[in-house]
């Protein structure tokens, strides 16, 4: 009854003899209507169910700190297609690999990357990943240049040779607060790889300026208020497209191996080029997408290593056979031991746990009518603890990705860390690569395990950190 006064319709119903199912009809059509468009008169497909959750804040707490258990709540109470309102927005959740598969095939063409645009788009706007279709495509055809096999070789020397001494530079032995030097390491090797230069003072600005972007978009108030999150978030991408801007001509100039450089001089087989602007809007999305990403991954390792001492002891023992010469992309293909545990680590800790899609048309989903002008999400951080797909899904166990086992072959579309379909991540073997060399390095010179009284967690309230910085207890080896 209460959820009957709540949405405006007649109480005394309840007294009349077969009350309670007309209460509910009613209390169904009218939820709809206040929800989703219903689907056409007619249509054998079923409206999206759902429901706002509280009164202003909607789901927003949940989907903020709930995790997968939130996500597993609404499978089981409405399915794989499901309708909330979160951060004053409304959206349907897509969950599982079977929705996942029809949003990232996109036969219709009717899910556009637009759904970005609600949350990074002020601070990230026209980065490949916000781009659609036809442009999309174009622009990915020329990036694409700048991500070739031999590139790939030279940025992973840099990689190697900046690893190799700012690890060797960390403390022998004590606390070692690991997501923050790793966050402020692989800033410095996308400036130098992606700029080709160190960044002098100017580096903790650059890296203020990134995570204010970054944290803009999940901001509960989304209105530049001064002192606010999306107002910080705004300064940070002023602060990178000036950085970015006032380096293009000489980039265009010269002739250096780097990415900005690459992208400078990508050139279309009908000869198109980038302009300086979309040059400065790639730069910036790029060097977010990879920093980030790549510290999240490193530390998720790290972090599983510590509390499994047999993995981190079989995965050195693999690293150490190498021996000491340079991490070469042939060396790195011979690990399979540490291609396991990150891809188990990348199960565990999605780097990027959901992804934002808008319906620029009516479609159909799974036999739900989707109306246009949706936000939908997909979510790779539920589809990777699914008990359907993955056996005792939230224990570590890399040797599920083995023969004869692989659990990730159980659906397509099951591990999706990297997404799926044209907007797949085009520096997946670049991350997979600086995630391998930077644990190559760590095992070579430390054995660590997680601090003393330290439990570990993350903070969902933008893309995954570990609490605290993620304190180890590290012992210096070699
Ligand atoms: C472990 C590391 C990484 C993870 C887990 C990751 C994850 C993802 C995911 C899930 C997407 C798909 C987004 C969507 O469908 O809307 C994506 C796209 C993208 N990623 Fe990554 N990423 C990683 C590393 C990198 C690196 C190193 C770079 C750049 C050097 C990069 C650049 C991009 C770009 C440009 C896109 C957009 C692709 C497109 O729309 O065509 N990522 N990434």
């Amino acid at each position: 009854m209460s959820r009957l006064r709540r949405d405006g319709t007649g109480v005394s119903l309840a007294t009349l003899p077969g009350a309670a199912t007309l209460e509910a009809a009613l209390y169904r059509v009218r939820w709809q209507e206040r929800s989703l468009a219903p689907p056409p008169a007619g249509s054998a497909l079923q409206g999206v169910p759902g429901d706002r959750g509280l009164p202003v804040l909607g789901h927003s707490l949940e989907v903020l700190i709930g995790g997968p258990e939130y996500a597993r709540r609404r499978w089981e109470r409405y399915g794989p297609v499901s309708w909330l309102d979160a951060f004053g927005i409304r959206e349907v959740a897509l969950l599982g690999p079977d929705a996942t598969e029809i949003v990232f095939t996109n036969r219709d063409g009717a899910f556009s990357q637009r759904g970005w645009d609600r949350f990074i788009g002020p601070f990230f706007h026209r980065g490949l990943m916000l781009l659609d279709f036809e442009e999309h495509l174009h622009h990915r055809r020329l990036m694409q240049a700048a991500f070739t096999r031999p590139r790939l070789a030279v940025y992973m020397q840099r990689v190697d040779e900046i690893g190799a001494v700012a690890i060797a530079r960390w403390p022998a032995s004590g606390e070692l607060r690991l997501h923050f030097r790793l966050k402020q390491l692989s800033l410095d090797i996308a400036t130098q790889i992606f700029m080709g230069e160190r960044l002098g003072p100017e580096a903790d600005a650059l890296n203020d300026a990134f995570v204010a972007a970054v944290r803009g978009g999940l901001a509960l108030i989304r209105r530049p208020v001064p002192g606010g999150r999306w107002s910080a978030g705004l300064r940070g991408r002023r602060r990178l497209e000036a950085y970015f801007r006032e380096r293009v001509p000489a980039k265009r100039a010269g002739d250096s191996d780097d990415l900005f450089t690459a992208l400078c001089h990508a050139t279309g087989e009908d000869g198109e080029r980038f302009t300086d602007e979309d040059i400065v809007n790639h730069m910036v999305f790029l060097m977010m997408a990879a920093h980030d990403t790549s510290t999240i991954t490193t530390g998720a390792v790290a972090s599983h290593l510590a509390t499994h001492s047999g993995w981190q002891g079989r995965v050195r023992e693999e690293a150490l056979a190498l021996g000491d010469g340079p991490l070469t992309l042939e060396a790195l293909d011979r690990l399979p031991l540490l291609d396991l545990v990150i891809k188990e680590s990348l199960r565990l800790v999605a780097p990027v746990p959901s992804l934002a899609r808008e319906t620029v048309k009516d479609t159909e989903l799974l036999g739900h009518h989707i109306p246009a002008g949706i936000l939908v999400s997909v979510s790779p951080w539920f589809n990777h603890y699914m008990p359907e797909y993955w056996s005792e899904p939230f224990r570590f166990d890399p040797e599920r990705f083995a023969e004869p086992r692989r659990e990730d072959r159980s659906h397509r579309f099951a591990w999706v860390p990297f997404g799926g379909g044209v907007h797949k991540c085009i520096g997946m073997h670049l991350g997979m690569f600086e995630v391998k060399t930077l644990l190559v390095h760590l095992l070579r010179r430390y054995r660590w395990e997680l601090a003393p009284g330290y439990r570990m967690r993350w903070d969902l309230s933008a893309l995954p950190v570990p609490s605290r910085g993620l304190p180890l207890s590290v012992e210096r080896i070699a």
